[in-house]
């Protein structure tokens, strides 16, 4: 359940426990209401394709119980929810993606820059019964990635549903960094979700006009697939691999006690040094990866403040975001931390520095420059074409027009950099593209906020970002890249484009 905590100064923060969002559902706050009585939170099967570059992901379906003795019907990866974490390095990649559900799904690789042939987008569906085994080469900065289904017209209710996982890129140098790597202990991956659940512990998903247009949010916080659990870290420096696997929620996460993150890696990899942050804003399709020092002992929940896109009353977008900032309303607590001392200590400083690559295309000679504006016609009203989800809202669209499979918007040429401006009205948007790493180099007119200035391929805008694009993948018509809203509703509804590279 979301909770808003007592924030307490200094040390004992687990201990504090209060009321309920005025609009949280409460039927079960039996659950979780001391963070020491919290089940302690697991993290997924790790595949590690290290030695092998070969790996198998089945989606299936299944039962998981988010509230215990109240079994809800998911569908995952290998699993009943969810998928495992899957570990790759350079070099060859033999992904087998089997489908063991009644209607197609894929596996977009979320963050692996590689050919539109491998990129397991909605022109890459597994039919029920059938495997996809492309023979991939994966050449890029070690990162933590995601993967997901990426079907037009049902990614959001499938992604909802739970198909999705992660992916680590490593390079086994680590420990040389000075950085946190025993998997599960000091290296914690952390897929963050919110879900809305029935009275008997089903997902819902509403799909209604209001979830369309602000995207699906939930009142409850789903980290890795459990409700209400505790992290137990060691007494030492962590690394937290933060995936928003969110359809739609904005997290701007902070410390309850004030502890600073360090940041170390943002989608595409690491930073030169570690940034420290107060707050860090993750949109949907962002990750994340940063350092929090738990050596003084002491725990400490990581927080969030309010979704800026969530609407309340009928009030939407930026409005309703600055409220919240006014209010100081609508934090919640996304994941408790308790210190275990049993647990091996075995990083205790932040190191000054990570090697990490400072993105720089501004000496790149910029071949092309593209404007995307993304838009939410509020005109259209419901069209109601019968599929799950599909064409539900008028008016989703880029530059006007709506996605459409058969349409290829851009063509870029293979080598090239080019300046990309998106800019938005009303809402946030996440937005992502296929195939890249890029540059911002700018948001809303000025310097890129600290989260951004590493290697991105999701980016919040909230009115206008500039990137600097390199393409270095190509892509076919008849496998294009695509570029989208990260909000999955919108980008079902039609907030995506195609381009080629050639
Ligand atoms: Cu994570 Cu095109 O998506
Ligand atoms: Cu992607
Ligand atoms: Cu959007």
């Amino acid at each position: 359940m979301i909770k808003r905590r007592n924030l307490l100064a200094g040390g004992a923060v687990l201990a504090a426990s209060s009321a309920l969002y005025a609009w949280a559902d409460n039927r079960f706050t039996s659950q979780a209401t001391d963070a020491a009585n919290r089940p302690v939170l697991q993290f997924p099967p790790l595949i590690d394709t290290v030695d092998t570059g070969k790996f198998l992901v089945t989606a299936q379906s299944g039962t998981t119980s988010f509230f215990p003795g109240h079994p809800a019907e998911t569908i995952g990866f290998n699993q009943a929810y969810l998928g495992p974490v899957v570990r790759i390095s350079n070099g060859a990649l033999r992904p087998s993606v089997e489908n063991g559900l009644s209607w197609p799904v894929s596996a977009h690789w979320h963050g692996l820059v590689v050919p539109g042939k491998h990129d397991g987008g909605p022109h890459l569906p597994v039919k029920p019964g059938e495997v996809w085994a492309p023979d991939m080469e994966i050449g890029q900065q070690p990162c933590t990635a995601f993967f997901h289904t990426h079907i037009h017209g049902r990614t959001a209710r499938d992604v909802y549903a739970g198909l999705a996982g992660v992916l680590h890129v490593v390079d086994g140098l680590d420990r040389e960094r000075g950085l946190p790597d025993t998997y599960g202990v000091d290296d914690l991956t952390l897929l963050l979700q919110d879900r809305r659940f029935s009275r008997d512990g089903q997902l819902v998903y509403a799909n209604s006009m209001m979830d369309i247009m602000h995207g699906m949010t939930g009142d409850t916080i789903v980290v890795n697939g459990q409700v209400g659990s505790v992290a137990a870290v060691p007494k030492s420096v962590v690394r937290l691999r933060l995936i928003n696997g969110s359809n739609a929620r904005i997290y701007s996460l902070f410390s309850s006690d004030d502890r600073p993150i360090h940041l170390i890696a943002t989608d595409g990899g690491y930073l030169p040094a570690p940034v420290q942050l107060e707050t860090l804003r993750l949109g949907p399709g962002e990750r994340a990866e940063i350092l929090v020092d738990f050596s003084d002992g002491h725990g400490m929940s990581l927080m969030s403040e309010g979704d800026p896109n969530a609407g309340m009353g009928g009030m939407m977008g930026r409005a309703r975001g600055l409220l919240d900032e006014i209010t100081g309303g609508r934090r919640f607590e996304v994941l408790p931390f308790l210190v275990d001392e049993r647990l091996p200590a075995k990083v205790t400083r932040i190191p000054d520095v990570l090697g990490g690559d400072q993105p720089d295309l501004t000496a790149a000679r910029v071949s092309k420059l593209r404007n995307f504006s993304l838009d939410m016609g509020m005109g259209g009203g419901m069209m109601g074409s019968g599929g799950m989800g599909r064409g539900m809202m008028g008016g989703m669209a880029i530059n006007g027009q709506p996605f459409d499979m058969s349409v290829i918007n851009d063509r870029v040429r293979l080598g090239d950099t080019e300046k990309w401006v998106i800019s938005t009205s009303m809402l946030a948007h996440p937005f992502h593209v296929h195939g890249v790493s890029f540059q911002v180099i700018s948001e809303n007119g000025r310097e890129p906020r600290p989260e951004s200035l590493g290697w991105k391929d999701t980016v919040v805008v909230d009115s206008q970002t500039e990137l600097l694009v390199q393409f270095t993948q190509p892509a076919s018509e008849e496998t294009p890249f695509m570029y989208h809203c990260h909000i999955l509703e919108h980008e079902d509804a039609g907030m995506m484009g195609q381009f080629t590279v050639s």
